[in-house]
């Protein structure tokens, strides 16, 4: 009796809270249809992801544009320099969403408010070479000492391979070291080394795979507008499907160009009509720059297996994609690449003409 008086108040008080979150997911996306627009956070200087610029608007807001356009609305940007409490304005509901989240167990754990979309991009990293240096490959940095944000993923990473860093506060600053010619290399992510080397001859952008230099980005909603967030989802899908982000992050360097094999790219999950259509688009974002184009024979390297046509059977193929060869270049997919989208790829490959 006792324990039903006290637990009475609090059960109610629970019930409350949830009648309370369950209006509010109704009003996120409906309040958003309704006042016509989308309120989206971002960092007014930060290039090649944002800008308050409109000539040089940066990915993530012309991104952001286009999810606004699929939820029938337009984007509103409200600038916030992101190095103090990025995520405040997005918690305190001065904004909607906020593009370019790390979708990671450990992140949202942190974040328990926070729900981060599918990703519509995975973040690589690249080395920026001087052009004159003679490093072609991450073997290739041992001995030399490699210009490096400090504290980051790229950091750890050199770390555990014993490679000599010169720590910067900045990757901006890393990268500068290598034009002056004070560091070989830099180390930086992907989409960074892009946009830095823009128009710059004297050095050069070498895309790294590895599992442990990688990792998928969404967009954050607030957890509890969850109808917002299935709405962004969607919005992502579509925009994978058609092509349209695909085109965006292109434009900034993050996949290849068609046709062009070595350009900085990244992995695009996105769910296309068929197996065999989607097997073709993840083979050849993912996969082709290491195995050839179509997975011919002539993939760089030269010792690498030819897939086209491949005939290990499917259970080898899934486990070998997910979890890579130890000590070889082959790094795994998991976390990447879903067992069914891996299982697409396997039908592309082996759907594809005797060669
Ligand atoms: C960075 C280069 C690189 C990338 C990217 C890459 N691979 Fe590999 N892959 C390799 C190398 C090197 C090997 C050979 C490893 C070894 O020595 O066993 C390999 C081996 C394989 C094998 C084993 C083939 C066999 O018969 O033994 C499969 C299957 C495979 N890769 C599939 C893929 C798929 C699918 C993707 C894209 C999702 C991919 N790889 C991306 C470099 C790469």
């Amino acid at each position: 009796m006792t324990l039903l008086r006290l637990i009475g108040p609090a059960v109610i008080a629970l019930l409350g809270v949830a009648a309370g979150l369950e209006a509010a997911q109704h009003e996120g996306l409906r309040a958003i249809r309704e006042r016509g627009y989308l309120r989206v956070c971002a960092d007014p200087q930060n290039l090649p992801f944002s800008s308050s610029n409109p000539a040089t608007p940066g990915f993530e807001v012309e991104l952001a544009r286009l999810v606004a356009g699929e939820l029938g609305v337009e984007a509103r940007f409200q600038w916030n320099l992101t190095y103090v409490r990025p995520l405040r304005p997005l918690r305190d509901g001065a904004c909607d969403l906020f593009m370019g989240l790390p979708r990671d167990e450990r992140f949202t754990e942190g974040n328990p408010w926070l729900a981060v979309s599918r990703p519509y991009y995975v973040m690589g990293h690249a080395i920026v070479a001087r052009a004159d240096a003679g490093i072609a490959t991450l073997a290739d940095l041992s001995g030399k000492r490699v210009a490096i944000e400090g504290a980051g993923m790229g950091d750890l990473y050199l770390n555990d391979r014993g490679i000599e860093r010169g720590i910067y506060r900045t990757q901006d600053k890393a990268f500068a070291a290598v034009v002056a010619g004070e560091a070989p290399a830099a180390l930086l992510w992907l989409p960074v080394a892009a946009w830095l080397a823009r128009g710059k001859s004297e050095v050069k952008i070498i895309p790294i795979a590895h599992q442990d230099l990688e990792f998928p980005i969404g967009a954050g909603v607030r957890r509890r507008d969850r109808d917002l967030a299935q709405a962004v989802d969607a919005a992502i899908v579509r925009l994978g499907e058609t092509g349209r982000s695909q085109e965006i992050l292109r434009r900034y360097g993050l996949i290849p160009t068609p046709g062009a094999r070595r350009r900085p790219d990244g992995v695009i999950l996105v769910q296309a009509q068929s197996p065999v259509e989607l097997g073709r688009s993840l083979f050849s974002t993912a996969c082709s720059r290491c195995h050839g184009a179509e997975g011919a024979p002539g993939g760089t390297g030269g010792a690498i297996p030819v897939l086209r046509n491949y005939d290990g059977g499917k259970e080898k193929f899934v486990r070998i994609v997910q979890n890579g060869r130890k000590n070889t270049a082959m790094a795994g997919f998991k976390g990447i690449l879903t067992t069914e989208e891996t299982l697409a790829i396997y039908q592309y490959l082996t759907a594809l003409g005797k060669q």
